[in-house]
């Protein structure tokens, strides 16, 4: 039995190597860890369970035969983080460089499977030079079963993908196809096409990380929600990610221990200036809102007009999506509007209270986003909006103009407390543009028009320029002060805690894609 189990042993430490020893030092010499202590320092101590630790390739192309490596390129199973379950895969670069074919696909599936039946996230640690060249199209077949499990999959268990090396060619569909990327700067990157193809096609001279770099996809194409600066900082971002996410979507998120009290934020009370053209930073308002040092943002550095990211209130996990009068003076244009909307679909999957700052003045004009389709691309948020079903709840701290003002989580489109504070300003557009428009005869004919013109201005602003009118309407449920604004969300979102609203029966909406 003895040497039975020395097999077993020397099997365990042949996988446990991975490529070698020398392919793990150039790991490491490239400022990467190895796939099995990415796990290591993911997963809590002890709890990681191999699957498949044995499983090789069964190709004999191209010498394949004479190069099989246990585990075939991916380290996969299950483990817990912060005691709660999660299934994991993490591609190891050190063997045929992390490349994916058949048996390493399978592997992947293995854990999907397992993860859906059993209701709880799948984290993927990419690493990989794409399919596996000498497998052919078994590599290709490989990768769509998992696109088909990542849709499937997707809006029942949260799907996390880590880009912790090369991701390339079709490959980067699987991680698109999850709820959230996160990329490690300098050492990581996605594209469709490298810099050699994209030098022939279009005669662009571009570096990989140029073209698809962390630094790109985090302020360019918004492809990557969130960047580190090296692999510990990401693998702790997964965790913290993770903490305000529910196991599934049948399941709340967790709640941390919240001790009650009334208490007033009266540094609020001063954030908004007298000036409405001033800006101010509206990160201070939510900062200054929900449960100290728990607002986690997320896509912080593209269509900064708006910001996204979870927080708790009174320990509860919610997703905040807010207009940034810091940024653009927090207009609504295409790339805000998409940051949005897919986050807010990402909360009403897994039950998680939306909170809406708003402070908007109304679409981004002009050529470049008419025809790049505004029109559609704002309509996402609204139709996020409006089909979301968990507890929402707005608060208008300053302007809320136009159409922007029904998009952003209006009464109307289902918002369920809507709270003003005294500085609001409800309509269909700003004071002085609304009074060029409706006087515009009587300033013309006026002996001195821009006094008239500014008396109009005066006179829109007073009927408008408040959130006095909407109240009056209902459209808004409460003017309150700024420091009233914590524990007012605190008792509105306990009082939803319940809430169950459920859309028309369909098959899947349409969303304007
Ligand atoms: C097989 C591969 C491989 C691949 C790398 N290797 N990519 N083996 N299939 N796709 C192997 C190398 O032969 C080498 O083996 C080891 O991995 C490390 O690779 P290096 O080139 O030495 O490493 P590095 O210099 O760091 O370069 C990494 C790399 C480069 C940039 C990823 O390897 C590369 O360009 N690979 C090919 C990428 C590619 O074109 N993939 C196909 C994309 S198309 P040894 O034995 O020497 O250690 C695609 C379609 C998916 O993925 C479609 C889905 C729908």
């Amino acid at each position: 039995m003895q040497e039975k189990f020395q097999i077993l042993d020397s099997k365990t430490e042949e996988a446990k190597l991975g490529g070698g020893e020398k392919r793990i030092a150039a790991q490491h010499e490239k400022g990467k860890l190895t796939a099995r202590e990415r796990v290591h320092f993911l997963l809590d101590d002890g709890s990681f369970e191999e699957i498949g630790m044995l499983v090789t390739h069964r190709s004999t192309n191209f010498g394949l035969d004479k190069q099989k490596f246990l585990g075939d390129g991916v380290v996969t199973g299950y483990g817990t983080i912060n005691g709660r379950l999660v299934y994991v895969f993490a591609q190891d670069f050190t063997v045929l460089g992390g490349s994916l074919a058949e048996a390493h696909a399978e592997k992947i599936c293995k854990i999907m499977d397992m993860a859906m039946k059993n209701g709880a996230p799948v984290i993927g640690l990419n690493d990989s030079g794409g399919a596996r060249i000498q497998e052919g199209v078994v590599s290709l077949g490989g990768y769509a079963d998992i696109f088909y499990r990542n849709t499937l999959a997707s809006g029942v268990i949260p799907q996390l993908s880590a880009i912790m090396g090369p991701c390339a060619g079709g490959a980067v569909y699987s991680p698109a196809l999850t709820d959230f990327i996160m990329m490690v700067e300098n050492t990581s990157y996605m594209f469709v096409t490298g810099p050699n193809v994209v030098k022939t096609v279009t005669h662009e001279e571009v570096s990989s990380e140029e073209l698809g770099g962390a630094s790109a996809h985090s302020t360019k194409s918004g492809v990557t929600h969130l960047t580190y600066a090296n692999e510990i900082e990401c693998i702790n971002g997964i965790k913290t990610l993770l903490s305000y996410m529910p196991q599934n979507c049948e399941e709340d998120a967790p709640s941390i221990p919240y001790e009650a009290s009334n208490e007033l934020r009266e540094k609020l009370n001063t954030i908004v200036p007298e000036n409405a053209n001033q800006p101010y930073d509206i990160k201070e308002v939510i900062e200054g809102t929900v449960d100290d040092g728990s607002f986690y943002e997320i896509h912080k550095d593209f269509a900064e007009n708006i910001v996204v990211g979870f927080a708790r209130l009174a320990g509860r996990s919610i997703g905040i999506v807010a207009n940034q009068p810091a940024f653009l003076a927090g207009v609504l244009d295409i790339k805000s509007s998409q940051k949005g909307a897919r986050f807010v679909r990402f909360c009403d999957a897994f039950n998680i209270p939306l909170l809406v700052f708003e402070d908007v003045p109304g679409f981004l004009p002009g050529t470049d986003q008419e025809w790049n389709a505004i029109i559609t691309n704002g309509a996402k948020l609204l139709y996020a909006f409006s089909e979301a079903t968990v507890p929402r709840i707005t608060v208008i701290t300053r302007k809320a103009y136009g159409g922007a003002y029904d998009v952003m989580n209006s009464k109307h489109i289902g918002a369920d407390m809507n709270f003003a504070w005294p500085s609001a300003e409800i309509a269909v557009m700003g004071a002085k543009g609304a009074a060029e428009i409706i006087f515009k005869k009587e300033i013309q004919e006026a002996e001195d028009s821009q006094a008239k013109w500014q008396e109009k201005e005066a006179e829109y602003a007073e009927m408008f320029a408040n959130p006095y009118n909407a109240a009056a309407r209902g459209y808004v449920d409460e003017v309150i002060k700024p420091e009233q604004t914590r524990e007012k969300l605190i008792k509105a979102f306990k009082m939803l805690e319940n809430k169950v609203d459920k859309l028309p029966k369909k098959k899947h909406g349409n969303i304007p894609l």
